[in-house]
């Protein structure tokens, strides 16, 4: 098994991952090891990595199948289970803090990023712990919490949405608000405010105010990793248990490169 060195970059998550080559084969032990390093920090860091997209997709297997992407209009052409994440191609920066394609049956166990062209300040992309966010909560915020559902789907605010991509991703999908982490057994806050079209038995107008009251109250400094990009970064994101954004705070005449990746994970339960 290769040593794995892992350094927390932060007191409530994140952690650097070193001794990890992600262009080569990983042996089994290790992709064990670093399974539940993802589980224990839920967000991983590996630095100075060089990758083929045909390597990426092998060492993003590790996390779960990847799956694919709607928006597909982003995605790689030749690889098409990779995204781009360009503003060139219209995109708008992830500015709003979420969890990636709750409007899927089995949502993604983790997105992964890597930084192909970094601009020379700002993009940073920022992880907050959804574990430490539930254990903050006053007891019965949590218990009112763990009674609720929501439905999720495509955004239909959109313009360039795919009409495939509508039939097949667009879809009622009901969830849990508190999912129980199927490796590391603990629970976490679980939804995402544009892709909820509402809380079951509230109406879509109550369930957006609850939520961004929610994000407001359980998003502090404390329980966010600041991912600021260097080429050749591979950050791994465990979508059961956090919530990420984007930073557009970065000068649109640079380029910022993300390739992203998504691997199934479980239907999220509460136990
Ligand atoms: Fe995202």
């Amino acid at each position: 098994m290769t040593p794995l060195k892992i350094t927390p970059l932060h007191p409530a998550l994140g952690a650097e991952v070193a001794g990890v080559d992600l262009a080569a084969p990983i042996d089994a032990p290790t992709r064990e090891a670093l399974s539940h390093a993802l589980a224990d920090h839920l967000a991983l860091v590996f630095r100075e990595q060089s990758l083929t997209p045909a390597q990426y997709l092998a060492a993003a297997s590790v996390f779960g199948p990847p799956m694919e992407q709607h928006y597909s209009q982003h995605n790689m052409p030749d690889f098409p289970l990779i995204g781009l994440i360009w503003h060139r191609n219209g995109q708008q920066p992830a500015e709003q803090w979420h969890t990636d394609h709750t409007n899927r049956e089995r949502p993604p166990a983790a997105t992964i990023l890597y930084g192909v062209e970094i601009p020379s300040a700002g993009g940073g992309t920022s992880v907050a712990s959804m574990r430490a966010a539930y254990v903050a909560l006053a007891e019965d915020e949590r218990r009112r919490l763990d009674g609720l559902t929501t439905f999720n789907s495509l955004e239909s605010g959109r313009t360039d949405t795919r009409e495939t991509d509508q039939e097949k991703y667009g879809k009622p999908i009901q969830h849990p608000m508190v999912r129980t982490h199927p490796v590391h057994g603990s629970r976490a806050v679980y939804f995402h405010i544009t892709k909820a079209t509402h809380i079951d038995g509230m109406t879509p107008e109550a369930s957006r105010v609850y939520m961004n009251d929610l994000l407001d109250r359980m998003i502090r400094p404390e329980i966010v990793y600041r991912h600021v990009w260097r080429k050749g970064d591979v950050l791994v994101i465990d979508n059961r248990a956090t919530m990420h954004r984007a930073h557009g705070d970065y000068d649109r005449r640079e380029s910022r490169v993300l390739w992203r990746i998504i691997v199934e994970g479980d239907r999220p339960r509460l136990v």
